[in-house]
């Protein structure tokens, strides 16, 4: 893939040598903004004009102009008081902007946010935040900034109602803390929706009464450092004390944290597949409950995927769908998922599931006779079947991965399209709901830059090709498709700096591409933007990637059969120096024009991207001898 990124979208060679700043930074792209004249400038005293029902919107507004400014925000539900900045909900209802939209107008002695629903406002909150100097986001004050934002006329609404981020919790997890500050992230960009992973061979994070083992035994592994899928097998001495997991007064209190902030929390049990940790909890879930002593998995490999999908399971990481005892299982499971977490739907998983071990099993065979199943997919079907049939039983939606659409799975099932959106396609044709997460695009666990500058993950999605992401894509019946997410898976992720990392600022780009209309998306626009925003990220401590500043290096051999060094960055304007001397390059070493010939004897190439006088990538080292693999045979 990482050659594939190589075509980008069209680039703007209008754009000039130098970023300019752009005079608006507002991510996602609003529908519309027109400026007008002149300047609004805080006053001493804010007033804030609103209602008690906006109570949330409010707060969060009083706080993020009090800290950073010093000054003194009060809030008046009278209407004759002198407002600075007032809030309203429509009495007669916008049809234009819908439960999210809104509308800022700001002139120099006014700031009016309107819109119908309080969500609407606090997305209003949000893009005048971001008219704000970037200064506003300081956790503490900041003295001698003038805190003026330009008069302007915005409307805004979202492209989809479903806007969302999958955080995995499982493969690592993530205290309550993290969680949070993971949201204060994603409401910035108007995300309404965090889907938690709360399942997987690597633990079991949610507490459920009646089956404790689930996070005595199931929340548990041994702390592996270094690349996470190669790590040794525990042994059995080697402590089970890495880990954790949600007590059900923490996911009440994770619900509230994110309803305050407009985010809906969908919960994700994801069976069959994928379950080592339940299974670890209790083996009679599995068909072989005899065979193995189970353990949660610690970033062994546990699967063999050289034959592609469904990979090979080495130990059996499924539940049993010939085993009554799963569906009563799942059914206490889902009761209580289903009475903690408002949202309309529970995501069941259905990724994945190896079927080597279902092959194998006489409890299967019979299931298949009795019930007239041809393969293991029907098999898989069946079960899916019956799980949607219980999430159903409590008052939910269920949804799926798209595997669960290789059987008849009945349209009321939702689809979470990731293999492609080929899948998403095919399932909005079948009137199933979609939300659209392709890997090619959205998949933010994967490298964002060259294998030797970042984290080793299987794969690679530069920023480019999140920000083409279209979650309604040609072909696809738009009624059916509701939203679109990225996904932070965490095999490779161990603490909530590099989920950050991994997130941001492709996280802008899928909020783009999510919320604006498809019109309004231009790459170099989103560039400009997007370094206004790392400013942003700076003060406000968030962590972001900047890899989009580093070049990818491919290489190639000459017709004498030397290496040839290409480097290939996704942005305009930028200089690359070099060096193969082992020290270290600055703006007055060679710079990088066209391929380059690697010295004979070199052993290393250094490199570093500048912007005019100002380095503004990291320094790279790369060996010679993988430029060598890299270039092919000799
Ligand atoms: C998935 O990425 N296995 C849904």
């Amino acid at each position: 893939m990482g050659s594939e990124n190589t075509t980008l979208p069209a680039a703007d060679s209008s754009a000039g040598p130098l970023s300019r700043a752009p005079e608006f930074a507002i991510i996602p792209e609003p529908v519309s903004l027109l400026k007008t004249s002149g300047h609004f400038t805080l006053p001493d005293n804010v007033v804030i004009l609103a209602t008690p029902e906006m109570k949330l919107v409010v707060d969060y507004l009083k706080e993020k102009l009090s800290v950073p400014t010093g000054k003194f925000v009060a809030e008046y539900n009278n209407t004759s008081a002198p407002a600075s900045i007032r809030l309203m909900l429509n009495s007669k209802a916008n049809a234009v902007l819908g439960n999210e939209g809104y509308q800022i107008s700001i002139t120099p002695t006014l700031i009016v946010i309107k819109a119908n629903k309080t969500a609407g406002l606090f997305y209003g909150v949000q893009s005048l935040l971001q008219l704000f100097p970037k200064e506003i986001e300081s956790k503490e004050l900041i003295k001698d900034i003038n805190w003026t934002v330009p008069c302007v006329e915005v409307t805004d609404y979202p492209r989809l109602a479903w806007r969302g981020l999958m955080f995995d919790v499982a493969r690592h997890f993530f205290t309550k803390k993290d969680v949070k500050q993971y949201i204060d992230a994603m409401v910035r960009y108007k995300y309404n929706l965090l889907h938690l992973h709360l399942t997987d061979d690597e633990g079991w994070r949610i507490e459920i009464k009646g089956l404790p083992k689930l996070t005595e035994v199931g929340a548990w592994n041994v702390k592996k450092t270094g690349e996470f899928g190669s790590f040794s097998t525990p042994g059995p001495d080697e402590p089970r004390t890495y880990g954790g997991f949600y007590t059900q007064d923490d996911i009440r209190e994770l619900i509230q944290y994110a309803k305050d902030r407009f985010v809906d929390i969908m919960p994700e049990i994801d069976v069959p597949g994928h379950s080592l940790a339940a299974v670890a909890s209790y083996p009679d879930l599995s068909c072989t409950p005899a065979a193995i002593n189970y353990r949660v998995r610690s970033g062994e490999k546990i699967m063999d995927w050289s034959h592609g999908a469904p990979p090979i399971a080495l130990l059996d990481n499924t539940l049993c769908p010939a085993n009554e005892r799963v569906y009563s299982f799942l059914d206490t499971v889902i009761t209580q998922v289903a009475a903690l977490f408002p949202f309309e739907y529970i995501h069941m998983g259905g990724d994945e599931a190896p079927e080597n071990f279902w092959q194998k099993s006489d409890a299967i065979k019979a299931l298949m006779q009795r019930e007239g199943l041809k393969d293991m997919r029907q098999v898989q079907g069946y079960f899916e079947k019956r799980v949607q049939k219980i999430v159903e039983s409590k008052g939910k939606k269920f949804m799926g991965w798209d595997e669960i659409m290789n059987s008849d799975i009945p349209a009321s099932a939702g689809i979470m399209s990731w293999r492609s959106s080929q899948f998403g396609i095919e399932a909005s044709h079948l009137k199933h709901e979609v939300i659209m997460t392709p890997q090619t695009n959205v998949y933010l666990d994967l490298m964002q830059g060259d294998v030797i500058t970042e984290p080793k993950v299987y794969n690679t999605v530069r920023l480019p090709k999140t920000y083409e992401f279209d979650p309604v894509p040609a072909g696809a019946d738009p009624k059916y498709i509701i939203g679109g997410q990225g996904n932070l898976w965490t095999e490779q992720i161990y603490n909530i700096r590099q989920a950050e990392y991994m997130t941001w600022p492709r996280g802008y780009a899928v909020a783009e591409s999510v919320w604006s209309p498809k019109e309004k998306k231009n790459w170099t626009n989103f560039i400009g933007k997007m370094e206004e925003h790392f400013k942003r990220m700076d003060i406000a401590e968030t962590k972001y990637a900047p890899s989009i500043y580093d070049p990818i290096f491919k290489a190639s051999r000459s017709a004498d059969r030397q290496v040839m060094v290409e480097l290939i960055t996704d942005i305009d304007g930028l200089d690359i120096y070099y060096s193969f001397d082992n020290s270290f390059p600055d703006r007055f070493y060679p710079k990088y024009t066209e391929k380059v010939t690697v010295p004979k004897d070199a052993s290393l190439m250094r490199v570093i991207t500048y912007r005019g006088n100002k380095p503004i990538g990291r320094m790279i080292t790369i060996s010679v001898d993988e430029l060598n693999k890299r270039a092919g045979k000799r």
